[in-house]
């Protein structure tokens, strides 16, 4: 199971994941963050991109799984490389895309 990191919280605010910006949640698996389902308040502003940016800054890869259609262009504009994996082990094993963009090289996986 992931940890589930909601708008605002202490752990969001390290990524400014905040609800005046987004809805939904982020969830943590090891050095990623994963985006499942998430809605920018505010969108084509930059904000999704600013969240890449924060998340990357930590250190931390992304993973964006089953993306929208809007969410999947976005992550082949910038990158992401696309893998396909369950949606939630152990809680929902549906095998789906996963976009990857992996932590940058000088941490350890
Ligand atoms: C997908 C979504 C979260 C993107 O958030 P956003 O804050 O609008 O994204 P940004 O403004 O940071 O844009 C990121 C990039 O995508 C591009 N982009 C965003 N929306 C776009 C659109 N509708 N059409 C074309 N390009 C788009 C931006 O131009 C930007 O490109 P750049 O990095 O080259 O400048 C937002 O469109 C949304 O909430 N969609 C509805 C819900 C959804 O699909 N959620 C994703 C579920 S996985």
């Amino acid at each position: 199971m992931f940890d589930h990191i909601y708008p605002d919280t202490i752990e969001a605010l390290e990524f400014g994941f905040t609800s005046d910006l987004f809805e939904g949640i982020l969830w943590r698996q090891g050095g990623y963050i994963v985006i499942a389902s998430i809605k920018s308040v505010l969108p084509r502003q930059g904000n999704l991109s600013q969240l890449f940016r924060n998340i990357r800054e930590k250190g931390l890869g992304i993973k964006v799984t089953n993306p929208s259609p809007i969410m999947t262009m976005i992550c082949q504009k910038k990158g992401f490389v696309l893998t396909h994996g369950p949606v939630e082990p152990g809680i929902c094993d549906d095998i789906v895309d996963i976009y990857v963009k992996k932590m940058e090289s000088k941490t350890v996986e």
